[in-house]
């Protein structure tokens, strides 16, 4: 490590006072599950968000899961997502008992190309589950219109899209179940916890159902309609989430103040390609990822940054690539953008909280690990 301070960590969570306020009240009320902390978290996110009702769950994981059995895909069915993701949003679709039929990524937004999804399309679709990767918004009209034209399900996977609006309008709102999720590296936090947005009443009931071990609609307590599973947000995690929504505004301004900091110091700095900006979407700020030129090795560079004291990480690798995909027949080649972008993405340190001090050492760093990079032979991945 360089003599220049602390190392600087990838993510950290933003957590203030009103956190540990609503946390301790929920302790003292002896109400550590399906107390009221729940349903006032779940209203505070949905008029955030701008929808009629939010079912919190107990991951993104699980949300997306939910989301998929309400609508009804099962064995024998096929579900379209993005190859260039987080796992889960593929796993999901194999948790319901259905089939991944991956779609290629456009080169800029990173996001499912609207013309693959409709490629991939066979009699036995049954549903997209598009996502909103880095917080930026995916085509989603296009996708829509899609879906629309196929009588196909959308499950959408804004896992990293709080806040993000596709031509001003929020995501969350375009008329699917949407799911967030809030790890801590998210731009807002449960510690673990997910939760389910929609504006539609019975996929609200079939989800609130589904995630209470599927107990009857009436509500009665021993009285089971559907297999269901134990998805339950607590309420402690909602009591975090309840601040954490309250802070909202303030805690993704202070990310896209330090979003747009990078942008400026990250600039000047030659053989990297900065996070797109597609006019009229609004990103919200999730990670911060640069694109390293082709034929640089990723890794060394992500070794000589730790020396420096700067953390970073390969992100996103391609799940079509994952030892489990490639064990159910996914083979390197088959998107080859998406793997493109797989082998250069580089997230780097990124977190509301990150000073200005920090920032320069992390541009610094990065500029003389690149000012003579090392170099590999292939850099498919
Ligand atoms: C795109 C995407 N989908 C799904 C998830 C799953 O969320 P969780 O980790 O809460 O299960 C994540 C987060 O890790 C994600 O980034």
């Amino acid at each position: 490590m360089s003599a220049t301070g602390a190392p600087i960590p990838l993510a950290q969570p933003d957590i203030g006072p009103r956190e540990e306020e609503l946390v301790l009240e929920v302790l003292r009320s002896g109400m550590l599950s399906l107390g009221p902390m729940g349903p006032r978290f779940e209203r505070a996110f949905a008029d955030w968000v701008g929808v009629k009702y939010a079912a919190a769950v107990s991951s993104g994981t699980a949300g997306l899961h939910l989301g998929l059995v309400q609508a009804g895909i099962g064995p024998g069915d096929e579900v379209i997502t993005s190859p260039f993701s987080f796992i889960s949003s593929a796993n999901c679709v194999l948790h319901a008992g259905a089939d991944v039929a991956f779609a290629e990524v456009d080169p800029i937004s990173f996001n499912l190309d609207p013309a693959a999804v409709e490629a991939a399309i066979t009699p036995r679709t049954k549903a997209i589950v598009p996502v909103h990767i880095f917080g930026l918004p995916c085509k989603i009209e296009e996708i829509r219109s899609i879906a629309d034209r196929h009588g196909l399900a959308i499950i959408e996977d804004a896992a990293e899209a709080l806040g993000a609006q596709r031509q001003g309008q929020m995501i969350g709102t375009h008329g699917s179940p949407t799911i967030f999720a809030f790890y801590p590296n998210k731009q807002m936090t449960t510690g673990e916890g997910g939760i389910v947005t929609t504006d539609d009443e019975a996929v609200y009931e079939r989800i609130l159902s589904l995630r209470n071990q599927g107990r009857s609609d009436a509500g009665a307590w021993l009285e089971h309609d559907r297999l269901g599973w134990n998805y339950r947000m607590d309420d402690l995690s909602a009591a975090v989430g309840l601040a954490q929504v309250e802070r909202l505004d303030e805690i993704l301004s202070k990310r896209s103040v330090v979003a747009e900091r990078y942008n400026v110091l990250l600039d000047a700095i030659p053989g990297i390609e900065l996070p797109a900006v597609v006019p009229g979407d609004t990103r919200s700020w999730f990670v911060y990822t640069v694109l390293l030129e082709e034929g640089v090795d990723r890794n060394a560079v992500i070794e000589l940054l730790a020396e420096r004291g700067v953390s970073s990480k390969p992100y996103l690798p391609s799940i079509h690539l994952q030892p489990f995909y490639q064990a159910r027949g996914h083979r390197p080649g088959e998107f080859p953008i998406c793997e493109g972008i797989s082998a250069r993405a580089l997230a780097l340190p990124f977190f509301g909280a990150l000073s200005e001090e920090q920032q320069q050492r992390v541009a610094d760093e990065l500029a003389a690990v690149l000012t003579n990079p090392p170099v590999v032979s292939s850099t498919v991945g």
